[in-house]
């Protein structure tokens, strides 16, 4: 597999998928190039969304540390492993386990990454999940529209999805995005921003991760330019799909429904350097997760810290490991197309 002469060269701040704005695809992918955001409806069944719920929780238990989805007295840090934002989990192996492959490799929800990239020959992140309990009574949480592309990368350059496993209605935890903002942020950032002075910003010297928080005036900017911040509601077994460079946020539920979601994003293997593939490769044999991006910034996911201190209940691998084949092999960077 070798790149082709016309393919578009990631970081150079060209759109990584050519997109001709007269051409209609008659689905998703219309409303994807039109505003950076699509739904794609029912890549999996309730049933089988009910079955990842059911892992997720039983993962949370996993711990042994109390627990119980059925008495909210237990809905509290120190029933919980470590998560970050109050319900993302990237650490103790988690990224890997059997379920969570099982979710990327559904054929459909690869299907929808081959049909947006128009390649079979993908990479996929190893990517958090989402269980977010409302009500959590020891948590903090505040709004933090961000997003996943760092302002010195131009371009379309990735696709991030979220593979919703519970009903989500407007009281529900779920994806806040402004709509359109993507198509802005060439524009946005052709001046100098400085990041929101936000509790989970990136420390200077990590400038070029990819992420960028954005202040409650740069909100207004992308509102007053067209965009406009929406709740994306969805059904067990929906896909959403956004260009990275869309401003989005989660918001914490207000209902009484858990939040269950699985990151899920993958993007073509041609775009990748041999040396980010190696890095990948390690971080699958040592069972680590990296960020939403598949084919770079590949960084691994922080230590899970608990009392300034490395969780104890910190684990090195999946309780159970998924069923290796060429195939996940392949999405994970580890074997050549
Ligand atoms: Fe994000």
């Amino acid at each position: 597999m070798a790149p082709h002469a016309e393919d578009p060269i990631p970081d150079s701040g060209v759109d990584l998928i050519q997109h001709d704005a007269s051409k209609q695809y008659g689905d998703w992918r219309d409303e994807f190039h039109k505003t950076g955001v699509a739904i794609v409806k029912g890549v999996i069944t309730p049933e089988k969304a009910a079955y990842y719920r059911q892992k997720q929780v039983e993962w949370l238990q996993s711990f042994g540390l109390g627990f119980d989805p059925k008495d909210e007295s237990t809905w509290t840090q120190a029933h919980l492993p470590v998560a970050f934002k109050g319900g993302m989990y990237f650490g103790y192996g988690s990224n890997h386990e059997k379920y969570v492959w099982e979710a990327r490799m559904e054929p459909k929800v690869i299907e929808t990454f081959e049909k947006l990239w128009e390649t079979e020959e993908l990479v996929v992140s190893f990517d958090g999940q989402n269980i977010t309990l409302p009500r959590q009574k020891d948590l903090t949480w505040s709004p933090w529209p961000h997003c996943d592309q760092s302002p010195h990368r131009k371009g379309m350059q990735c696709v991030q999805g979220l593979l919703n496993y519970q009903p989500n209605g407007p009281n529900d935890g779920g994806l806040i995005v402004m709509k359109g903002s993507s198509k802005l942020f060439d524009q946005f950032f052709s001046e100098t921003r400085e990041q929101d002075d936000h509790e989970d910003k990136p420390p200077e010297e990590e400038n070029f991760k990819d992420l960028f928080i954005f202040k409650e005036e740069d909100v207004k900017w992308f509102e007053g330019r067209g965009c406009e911040m929406i709740k994306v509601n969805l059904e067990p077994g929906d896909l959403v799909l956004w260009d990275s460079r869309t401003m989005h946020y989660a918001c914490f539920p207000q209902g009484d429904l858990i939040r269950h979601v699985q990151y899920v994003c993958m993007t073509p293997r041609k775009f990748a350097k041999q040396e980010d593939m190696d890095l990948k490769a390690e971080l699958f044999k040592t069972w680590q997760g990296t960020t939403h991006w598949p084919h770079c910034n590949i960084r691994k996911a922080g230590v899970p810290m608990r009392d300034g201190k490395e969780d104890p209940h910190n684990r090195t691998e999946p309780i159970e490991k998924p069923e290796i084949t060429h195939r996940l092999l392949q999405l994970a960077g580890v074997e050549a197309y």
